[in-house]
């Protein structure tokens, strides 16, 4: 009889179950662990705690027999994978050693060892009444991709920062490690600038929000939204992700998707009256214009936004900027032809080299979605590839980095079945969870060497059609699951069959952290006589 396999998400690359007695954690268990690795155990002490209630010792030399011999033990050490995420972590009878050459590869050992013990040690509450064993195992573990993230837009729906926290909370337990913030849009601007406090003050409000899907034309629901972020509140946020080997990408979106910045600071745009921050979906005709006391603008708001998020990384946006405004005001086509520029495409690329620049001289990597290929590709920039995947085989073949977030795959605001009548609304689309996990990341039509171009993949929540933080994590889970397998897994991952196995169990984690996942009813045998839902 082969031994039962641990219900794992993402499924490590190597792990075997020993025959061993399983590992029983006590209130007297102690945790050892001293220099770069320390924080790693506090971590899994903290965690081990608010599912236990028991605040167990991170110590760097134990007495020896102290926790009775049952321990948990940190070795700053080369791993059997690579690379400073990789870890390997052994679990027998009285002891479990997490070993690993860098604090992420630690943190990860621990989100792996919480997966070994009972789904309640994930819990609201401390269960100090449980008994919590682990099986004995010897996994050797790694990523395959470097960037693994989850887009939220919360300029349509704006989260609480508890929400967010418990987002990021859930995406470490996946070994995700980018969460991409889309802050400002047509419909919201969510960050506090000090310098421009109108942007929130004006363009933090919306009057209402069109009711149901805006093809339906269904007039405004009448209920203003409005709210930001602090500076206070952000800085607060990206420490609590970078405890949690997670960065925070931020995202400012130009030339378009401006108008609630616009709506704030009307010079910024094209027209004489600025258009009110909106109301409705979809894509919008309000650019920035290319004066430089706009590209000052910007650069003060960078400057702010530079301060408040360490990561190399930054996102200009880019995405859906119609040109119409641009080809219509005289003002903007005589400065095109200053700059001997010959279309509107190439305006925008001459835009974004701007910004691109600027960003340079701060020590920043410029990130856009792969509209910003249009025009010409800025040298250093990494493309966001969304409209399919064409976007990321140009970019590797001009030798730019690429992130895989393609709609027909990672769009998390798309229907879950292709029975819409069957599903809450959604902006349209068809992405089951069997289509998430199915997916290869690395386009067939790219050589080894344009492959490595390839930095990883992201799952989108954009929030239109999620009024709610239930409707949110009802969209994102399970296929942040299935999402998070695509970009730790090898090529050659378990198939989907083996995931839905250990999703069952991975579902009652996220039951006793209140996410409010679709249950993937259509993958469960259906009675006899009952109906089925169309996959
Ligand atoms: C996008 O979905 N507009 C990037």
């Amino acid at each position: 009889m082969p031994l039962p396999q641990p219900a794992l998400i993402p499924q490590p690359q190597r792990c075997t179950v020993l025959e061993g007695a399983a590992f029983t954690l006590t209130k007297d268990t102690v945790i050892h662990a001293s220099g770069a690795l320390a924080p790693s155990a506090q971590q899994l002490a903290s965690r081990l705690r608010a599912g236990t209630g028991w605040a167990l010792p991170v110590v760097a030399d134990p007495a020896p027999g102290a926790g009775g011999g049952s321990r948990i033990e940190f070795r700053l050490a080369p791993p059997a994978l690579p690379g400073p995420e990789a870890y390997n972590l052994q679990v027998d009878a009285t002891r479990v050693t997490i070993t690993a050459s860098a604090p992420a590869g630690a943190f990860y050992a621990g989100q792996t060892f919480l997966q070994l013990l009972p789904p309640a040690i994930f819990d609201i509450f401390p269960r100090a009444e449980l008994k919590w064993t682990a099986p004995a195992v010897a996994i050797e573990d790694a990523p395959r991709f470097r960037w693994r993230g989850v887009m939220i837009d919360s300029a349509r729906l704006f989260q609480t920062t508890g929400y967010l926290k418990r987002f990021i909370d859930v995406m470490a337990q996946h070994k995700l490690n980018v969460l991409h913030w889309h802050l400002v849009d047509d419909q919201g601007w969510r960050i506090e600038i000090k310098k421009y406090p109108r942007l929130t003050e004006v363009g933090g409000k919306r009057r209402e929000t069109v009711r149901g899907h805006r093809i339906n034309l269904l007039g405004g629901d009448g209920v203003p939204v409005e709210g930001y972020y602090t500076q206070e509140e952000i800085r607060d946020l990206v420490a609590y992700a970078a405890a949690r080997h997670i960065q925070i990408l931020p995202e400012i979106e130009m030339p378009g998707h401006a108008q609630a910045a616009v709506a704030a600071y009307p010079e910024l745009g094209i027209l004489p009256q600025a258009r009110e921050v909106s109301c409705m979906w979809g894509i919008h005709e309000t650019l920035f214009n290319t004066k430089p006391a706009t590209f000052a603008f910007l650069q003060d708001v960078l400057t702010e936004v530079i301060a408040l998020f360490p990561f190399e990384y930054l996102h200009i946006g880019g995405d859906e900027a119609v040109k119409k405004q641009w080809k219509e005001d005289p003002a903007t086509q005589a400065h095109m032809k200053a700059l001997g520029l010959p279309d509107e495409e190439h305006l925008q690329s001459w835009f974004i080299r701007q910004i691109e620049a600027f960003l340079q001289t701060q020590g920043r990597r410029m990130v856009g979605w792969d509209e910003i290929l249009e025009g010409g590709l800025a040298k250093s920039a990494t493309v966001m590839s969304w409209r399919g995947i064409e976007g990321a085989i140009a970019a590797a073949k001009l030798g730019n980095d690429a992130i895989m977030c393609p709609n027909p795959f990672v769009y998390f605001d798309y229907f879950q079945s292709g029975s819409p009548d069957h599903e809450p609304l959604s902006i349209g689309g068809n992405l089951p969870l069997a289509k998430v996990h199915s997916y290869e990341p690395i386009p067939a039509e790219l050589t080894p060497g344009q492959a490595g171009c390839i930095v990883g993949v992201q799952g989108q929540l954009w929030t239109e059609y999620t009024p709610t933080a239930n409707r949110l994590d009802y969209m994102a889970f399970p296929r942040t699951c299935a999402l998070a397998e695509v970009a730790w897994c090898p090529r050659e991952r378990p198939a989907f069959p083996d995931f839905l196995g250990r999703l069952r169990t991975h579902l009652r984690r996220l039951d006793v952290q209140d996410v409010r996942y679709r249950a993937p009813l259509e993958y469960l045998p259906a009675p006899d006589g009952a109906g089925t839902l169309n996959a």
